[in-house]
């Protein structure tokens, strides 16, 4: 098989060369549709949950890096890890808090610098993250969660313009996963909600993948 670079030596995303993508949190929900989706296309994925590595505790990235081969780089890294813990804002402990920062926004940015020194992370890598529209403008069924997701929001926007990938950040409303499920029906608001094979298809859209 050809692989096509161009003259950067940046692979061609559209030609048919094995392609590898990691997804953070593609064991269940939109995470398990994107690795469906990619690995349709043809693409090698590593699809992660926490019995692989827990994004928000650097000591298990360590170990899972060495089930992976030695000269293994990511063209893709999707981050689709998410924890929910609706109860209210005044019952939340502060290392709750903390845990939802960890696994939503500081998690991802350190796993990223870590795999950039690892040589897991090329700087030809795209890099997608996924927000929510709770991270701006509902309520607080869990404060922890629409909190840290505005962090990473922020976080995205200065990787944008500091970080060597090509960043995509999505924010996302309501799709039909375990996370959703976990909340209040009432909360809803009657708004529609995706199936996670739809939203797969909207994040690789606005990545440029498909
Ligand atoms: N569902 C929605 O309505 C919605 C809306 C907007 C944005 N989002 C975002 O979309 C992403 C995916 O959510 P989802 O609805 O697909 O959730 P989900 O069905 O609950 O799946 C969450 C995934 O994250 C993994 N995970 C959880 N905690 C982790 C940790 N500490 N370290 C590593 N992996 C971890 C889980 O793996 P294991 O269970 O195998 O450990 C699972 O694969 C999340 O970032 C979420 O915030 C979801």
């Amino acid at each position: 098989m050809l692989t096509e670079v161009d003259v950067t030596g940046v692979p061609n995303y559209v030609a048919d060369v094995l392609k590898h993508a990691l997804v953070v949190g593609g064991t269940r929900g939109i995470g398990k549709a994107l690795v469906e989706r990619l690995i349709g296309m043809g693409w090698n994925v590593e699809a992660t949950g926490r019995q692989q590595f827990d994004i928000s505790k650097p000591s298990s990235w360590e170990t899972w890096r060495l089930t992976l081969p030695a000269d293994l780089k990511f063209d893709l890294v999707i981050f689709s890890a998410g924890e929910l813990t609706p109860y209210p804002w005044r019952d939340k402990l502060l290392s709750d808090m903390l845990h939802s920062y960890a696994v939503h926004a500081a998690g991802p940015v350190c796993f990223l610098s870590w795999g950039e020194r690892q040589g897991i992370i090329p700087w030809w890598a795209r890099v997608v993250f996924i927000s929510t529209v709770g991270a701006i403008n509902t309520g607080a069924c869990d404060l922890g969660y629409g909190a840290a997701k505005a962090a990473l929001e922020k976080t995205a926007k200065a990787l944008k313009e500091n970080a060597p990938w090509e960043i995509t950040l999505i924010r996302l409303d309501l799709v039909n996963t375990r996370m959703l499920r976990q909340l209040p029906s009432e909360t809803l608001h009657g708004r529609p909600v995706l199936e996670p094979e739809e939203a797969a298809e909207l994040i690789l859209s606005e990545a440029g993948i498909v």
